[in-house]
C-alpha cells in the first residue's frame, strides 16, 4: 500500500498501473471505522481492482458553526486499519492540492433541488461542498468505479445526479449501512457521544426499525409512519429531531410507501448530529 500525498504523486502512480487495472475509489474523510472497511472490502472484491482510498477532511462541506476544527484527524491509525486490507494506494491530498485557488474562490458544483432538501436544508453548504470535492477527487483519481456508503443515502443520490448530469464516466456502487451490535449506524461522529448519549442514540434505529415492521404488517400511509417515528423519538429529551421523511430515490416526498421508499432521519443528541435511513421494503408480491 502506497501513500500518495499530492496530486503529482497520484498522477505518477497512475501512469505506471498495469494495463487492464480497474481503478476503484473509496472517498473518505478519515477517522475510519468498520463501515469504511466494508466499503474497502467491496472495492477490493472488484476484479482487477486497484483500490484508492482518499482521506481528506473537506472544509467546503462544513458550515461555520460545524465541527471542521474538531473533526478527528488520525492518519496513522487510519493507515494501520487499511494495511492488509488490499488497498493499492491511500491518497491524502492537501487543501492546496484540491483547491489551488483556495476554497473561497474555487469553482463549486451544486445539485439544485435534491441538494436543498433534508440534510441540505439544515446544512446549507453541505452538498455543494461534497459535490465540489467529489468531482475534484474523481477528476484526479480518474476511477472507473466509486464506492459510497448507504448510511449517507441522500449524499449517494446527489452524487449520482451530479455524475449523470455532468457526464462523469464512473460507475457508482453503494454499500449497505454497517451497524453496531445494537443497531446504531457506524459513523465517525459516534465518537463525540458521551456514554449516556450513546445509550440514547440507539433510539434512532429502533424508531426506524419500528416503521419497517409497521410496513411489513401492512402500513402504507407515509404521514402516519413519519408521525409515529417522530413521536417515538420525542420521548427522549436529549433528542432534537431535524427531519423524518419517507422519500423516493430522487429525494421527493412520498404519500404512500412504494418499493423504492426510503425512510430517512436526522437528529441531534446534545449537539451531535446523527443520520440514518432504512429501505421500507414491501412484500415482493405487492406492486
Ligand atoms: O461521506 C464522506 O465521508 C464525505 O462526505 C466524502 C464523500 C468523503 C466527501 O468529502
Amino acid at each position: 500500500m502506497i501513500v500518495l500525498n499530492s496530486v503529482a504523486e497520484l498522477d505518477e502512480w497512475r501512469r505506471d498501473l498495469p494495463a487492464g487495472s480497474v481503478v476503484v475509489l473509496v472517498p473518505t474523510m478519515g477517522a475510519l471505522h468498520t463501515g469504511h472497511l466494508e466499503l474497502v472490502r467491496t472495492a477490493v472484491a472488484t476484479p482487477d481492482a486497484m483500490v484508492v482510498v482518499s482521506i481528506f477532511v473537506n472544509p467546503g462541506q462544513f458550515g461555520p458553526t460545524e465541527d471542521f476544527g474538531k473533526y478527528p484527524r488520525v492518519l496513522e491509525s487510519d493507515l494501520a486499519m487499511l494495511r492488509g486490507a488490499g488497498v493499492a494506494a491511500v491518497f491524502t491530498p492537501t487543501e492546496m492540492d484540491l483547491y489551488p485557488l483556495g476554497y473561497r474562490v474555487a469553482t463549486r458544483v451544486r445539485v439544485p433541488r435534491m441538494g436543498k432538501r433534508l440534510c441540505g436544508k439544515s446544512r446549507t453548504r453541505f452538498f455543494e461542498g461534497v459535490c465540489s470535492v467529489v468531482l475534484r477527487l474523481l477528476n484526479s483519481v480518474l476511477p472507473s468505479q466509486l464506492i459510497l456508503g448507504e448510511k449517507d443515502f441522500q449524499q449517494v443520490q446527489v452524487i449520482r445526479a451530479m455524475c449523470q448530469d455532468l457526464f462523469v464516466p464512473v460507475v457508482i456502487r453503494s454499500v449497505p449501512t454497517v451497524r453496531e451490535g445494537d443497531g446504531l449506524a457506524m459513523s465517525s461522529r459516534n465518537r463525540y457521544l458521551s456514554v449516556t448519549d450513546r445509550g440514547t442514540a440507539i433510539q434512532l434505529y429502533r424508531a426506524l426499525s419500528g416503521a419497517m415492521d409497521a410496513v411489513w404488517s401492512g402500513e402504507r400511509d407515509v404521514k402516519r409512519i413519519e408521525n409515529t417515528v417522530r413521536a417515538q423519538l420525542a420521548k427522549y429529551p436529549a433528542i432534537t429531531i431535524d427531519y423524518v421523511e419517507v422519500v423516493d430515490p430522487t429525494i421527493r416526498k412520498q404519500r404512500w410507501v412504494t418499493h423504492s421508499s426510503r425512510l430517512v432521519a436526522a437528529i441531534w443528541i446534545n449537539g451531535t448530529r446523527l443520520i440514518d435511513n432504512v429501505p421500507l421494503s414491501l412484500p415482493s408480491k405487492e406492486s
